[in-house]
């Protein structure tokens, strides 16, 4: 890899945190809507709050030389008025002066899915007063933390949040409404440029991007109808989340379509104005996955999560009525909760993005959800060193072909709270043990992974043999 080129791990502020009434937190969405369904939480989570510093000296010694991770909104602002949480806002600072001491890059996330309760009562993301509050608070942590960290990123995921919460209904608020799925997609996007448009304003020094859970699309055969329901299924996937953040432009034949259907005039042409103007300039990327498509057969819209591992095995499905089906090669690889891996799709995918957008790329998350036991005395989980190390090739592939990847972070940092899969699927370097005071302890992975960070890459081996089985975009 390029010198400079950043080696770390990520998490999420609610995944990882803990301390969910702890230091003038307010609740989030998450912590009503699990509280009041009686479900798995991260009330406690990996105890990060408390035991941030001893993460961070992992770190350093397992050779990263960044971390992503996300601020709380609801540690840092209190309430509808915008007031100000200092206890909050200390945290991060010592966070952030704790990475910094120890050579760690801080790489931000400003949202990652952990929503005030008091905006999720006014109307959440599909009401426009939580684009204005948005702007409040990136204005709050731009001022407070702009001197000390470069990378920031607005949303973690707009895509995978809105869909997951608005139209699939598995998450928080756990609806099934089209209507409120477009607007609460349109405003997180409006929010992403209006928070750019800030940062530039308040002559920041460092870079602003966005992180989109990204899906490359594959047909099965290369005929027409397929590359129909390609295009759809991209429009879907990633171009509304990344045309829109990186062009300033939402796809004008997926808004035609919507049109058809739905009310969009709550989009005012001063909203486009403000995306036009007011792009990211680099993207995260988070892979886990490719898409495999075949065109629409018929049937009513389904979108089916495995969210119960081994137990659901085989259950996800995506069909989203004319416009696309989405398959699983029945010949490829699958995790418990039906992840297909293929770090095939990752080049591609690359590939794919750099040639379209031309700007710079982090690979913002990528890893594998397991169940581990934890209680041996050396956790060898060989299964994830084979992922990471196919998947790490599959960036120096692309990287060689010229796409400029200027960082890779491993999900997760530690084994952390898997929002609806619970604890039980560990995707972290280092084990925590959650029923005992949340103890760390390193895996096989995380000191293969060192020796990958220490060596810039070097130590990555070529396994696999690329196929030419389908035909991506
Ligand atoms: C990404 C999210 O979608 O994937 C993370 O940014 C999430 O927050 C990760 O945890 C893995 O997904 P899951 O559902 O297995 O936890």
């Amino acid at each position: 890899m390029k010198e400079n080129f950043l080696w770390g791990t990520a998490t999420a502020s609610y995944q990882c945190e803990g301390g969910w009434n702890e230091g003038g937190r307010v609740p989030s969405l998450w912590d009503i809507f699990l509280h009041k369904n009686n479900l798995e939480n991260g009330n406690v989570a990996s105890d990060h709050y408390h035991q941030y510093k001893e993460d961070i000296r992992l770190m350093k010694e397992g050779g990263h030389n960044t971390y992503r991770f996300s601020l709380a909104w609801p540690r840092i602002i209190k309430n509808l008025q915008g007031e100000v949480n200092q206890e909050g806002i200390n945290f991060y600072h010592n966070v952030i002066d704790e990475c910094l001491a120890n050579g760690i890059e801080p790489f931000i996330t400003l949202f990652h899915w952990d929503l005030p309760q008091y905006l999720e009562e006014i109307g959440g993301w599909a009401s426009r007063e939580v684009v204005a509050a948005f702007e409040h608070y990136a204005a709050i942590v731009f001022k407070e933390y702009g001197d000390k960290v470069t990378y920031w990123t607005t949303f973690n995921e707009p895509r995978y949040y809105v869909f997951s919460g608005y139209k699939i209904g598995n998450y928080p608020p756990a609806i099934d409404d089209t209507q409120l799925t477009i607007q609460a997609s349109f405003y997180m996007m409006l929010a992403n440029a209006k928070a750019v448009k800030q940062y530039r304003e308040m002559g920041q020094n460092g870079k602003i991007g966005i992180v989109h859970s990204y899906s490359p699309i594959f047909g099965i055969d290369d005929s027409l109808e397929t590359k129909i329901a390609m295009r759809n299924a991209d429009n879907y996937f990633n171009n509304w989340i990344l045309d829109t953040a990186i062009l300033g432009e939402i796809p004008v034949d997926m808004l035609g379509r919507l049109h058809e259907k739905y009310d969009l005039s709550f989009m005012k042409t001063d909203d486009f104005k403000t995306i036009k103007e007011n792009t990211v300039e680099f993207v995260g990327l988070n892979y886990y996955a490719r898409a495999l498509i075949r065109p629409y057969s018929g049937g009513e819209t389904i979108l089916r999560i495995n969210n119960s591992g081994a137990e659901g095995r085989g259950t996800s499905k995506v069909v989203v009525k004319n416009w696309f089906e989405q398959v699983w090669d029945p010949t490829s690889e699958f995790t418990e909760w039906d992840t297909e891996i293929y770090p095939q799709g990752l080049y591609e995918g690359i590939m794919m993005a750099y040639r379209k957008y031309g700007i710079p790329i982090y690979i913002t998350e990528n890893g594998i959800g397991m169940y581990e036991d934890i209680t041996v005395e050396s956790i060898r989980d060989e299964k994830r060193i084979e992922f990471l190390n196919d998947h790490i090739d599959a960036i120096q592939r692309a990287v060689e072909e010229g796409a400029d990847v200027r960082g890779y972070y491993i999900w997760s940092t530690m084994d952390l709270y898997s929002w609806k899969n619970g604890h039980d699927k560990r995707y972290g370097l280092v084990a925590i043990d959650f029923e005992n005071d949340c103890k760390r302890k390193p895996k096989a992975s995380y000191y293969w992974y060192k020796q990958v960070c220490e060596s810039n890459g070097k130590t990555i081996e070529r396994k696999r043999e690329y196929d030419s089985n389908f035909v991506s975009l």
